[in-house]
């Protein structure tokens, strides 16, 4: 077995030390991120959703092994036979790829290969544009003027989702069919079913691309059902009745829902990183570009049907609304990209008071787009539901009381089709 180190201990970085350390390699996790390198190394998870996983002792098991170690400063990169790249890929503020973590980082992954004077196996995970590998981290990793193997292979992680990491396929791309191999090797390990992809050039263009199609796959079928629901709204046709009808096709039809926008760390993103390099070769990718028009007009659709239902709020008359679910998708305490802020901004700018119920998340943190919020979740009671003028359903978790919510609320706007088959008598408006 080998050493493997993991850069960035994040949704992606996290959960891959733990398969790596459970196939018995030796596993050293790099953070810059002190407060998450000092909870590390106390046993202690910041990424709830993973105790779901592997259970509440996960990361003390796995220090207690002495094979899993973790590291703020690089210097211990020489240790490592391979390491493996998962550190964030957002957008620029005009909504460009950043790579400044991924170059920053293979800087570092380079300076201390020049120390280590071996040959070493990098592997990048970030979701990135295709030729990123090649054409950005390999001319990086060419001045440590030592040989290297270079692979990229994308991360399918699926928070809260049913999926055990080790039996997701693992897609491999390398510069050239050695360093593909070597990744092969190595992800073999772990995972269930690795899968090579490209020919004689070692296919990292392939493994790159392939990721981001599965990104933008899922981000045109949403916006294709959300604009579905519009223009069957107007012609007062359920859009969920239609989907249900559709999906007992057996062949030929995937099944994907409406909803108050798009969510999370990936498709919202990733489509970007293709749109906006696809200009760069002087092409346009209308297709992503118009599905992300349509997903991002979502919460203002929702924010009118809503302020239509309950009346736009006067100084004499405030309106108060309620919005269900702050994380980005069900069961999960994960905001990243969630809607439900900017459902928040645009009530509140309107003049709404708005507050929020997520079991998953007791208060909201400062962030970037949003500012401090200072939010805290409320707890939903015949009291609290009924002293709303309007609850807005933008994500479903499963520990929401449907009932009590039928019951008592006085309008609901419904994104998710959540209170499908309870007694709204009137009060229920799908968005
Ligand atoms: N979150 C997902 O579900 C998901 C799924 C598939 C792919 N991805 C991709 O994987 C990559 C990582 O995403 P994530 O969600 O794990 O991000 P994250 O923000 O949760 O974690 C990234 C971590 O990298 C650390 N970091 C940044 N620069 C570093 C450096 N030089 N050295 C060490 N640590 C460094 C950060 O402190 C952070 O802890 C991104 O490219 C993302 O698009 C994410």
């Amino acid at each position: 077995m080998s050493t493997v180190g993991i850069i960035g201990l994040g949704y992606v970085g996290l959960p891959l030390c733990k398969l790596m350390c459970d196939a018995g390699h030796g596993v050293i996790g790099f953070d810059i991120d002190p407060k998450k390198v000092e909870l590390l190394r106390s046993g202690r998870c910041y990424l709830a959703h993973l105790y779901e996983r592997f259970g509440r002792s996960f990361l003390c098991d796995m220090l207690a092994t002495t094979r899993f170690t973790v590291e703020s400063e690089t210097a211990r990169y020489t240790d490592c036979d391979a390491l493996v790249l998962c550190v964030p890929t957002p957008l620029t503020d005009d909504r460009k790829p950043d790579l400044s973590f991924v170059v920053r980082t293979v800087e570092g992954v380079a300076e201390r290969l020049a120390v280590r004077g071996r040959p070493q196996l990098v592997v990048l995970e970030s979701t990135t544009y295709p030729r990123t590998t090649r054409d950005v981290v390999k001319p990086i990793l060419d001045r440590a003027g030592v040989p290297f193997r270079l692979a990229f292979s994308p991360e399918r992680e699926d928070p809260g989702g049913s999926h055990d990491g080790r039996t997701i396929p693992k897609l491999v791309g390398g510069i050239d069919a050695a360093s593909r191999q070597a990744a092969v090797e190595l992800y073999a390990t772990a995972f269930e079913t690795v899968i090579p992809v490209g020919g004689d050039d070692g296919g990292a263009e392939v493994a790159e691309a392939a990721k981001l199609l599965e990104n933008i796959y899922r981000s045109v079928n949403i916006a294709l059902v959300n604009e579905l629901k519009i223009v069957l709204d107007a012609m007062d046709i359920d859009v969920w009745d239609v989907i249900d009808a559709a999906a007992t096709k057996p062949f030929g039809f995937a099944r994907f829902t409406p909803g108050p926008g798009l969510g999370g760390h990936c498709i919202p993103i990733d489509p970007y990183y293709l749109s906006s390099i696809a200009q760069k070769y002087g092409e346009q990718a209308h297709m992503i570009e118009l599905a992300g028009r349509i997903n991002t007009a979502m919460p203002l659709r929702v924010a009118e049907k809503t302020l239509d239902a309950i009346g736009h709020p006067r100084p004499d008359s405030l309106r108060r609304v309620l919005i269900l679910g702050l994380a980005y998708k069900p069961n999960i305490d994960d905001v990243r990209e969630s809607p439900s802020f900017e459902l928040i901004r645009l009530l509140t700018e309107a003049g709404c008071e708005v507050q929020y119920s997520d079991p998953h998340v007791p208060s909201t943190h400062p962030m970037r787009q949003w500012g401090d919020l200072r939010m805290h979740s409320i707890a939903l009671t015949a009291d609290s539901v009924s002293s709303f003028d309007a609850v807005v359903v933008s994500t479903a978790h499963d520990g929401f009381d449907w009932d009590l919510i039928a019951r008592h609320a006085k309008v609901i706007i419904d994104t998710r089709n959540a209170l499908a088959g309870h007694i709204t008598q009137g009060r229920l408006i799908k968005a």
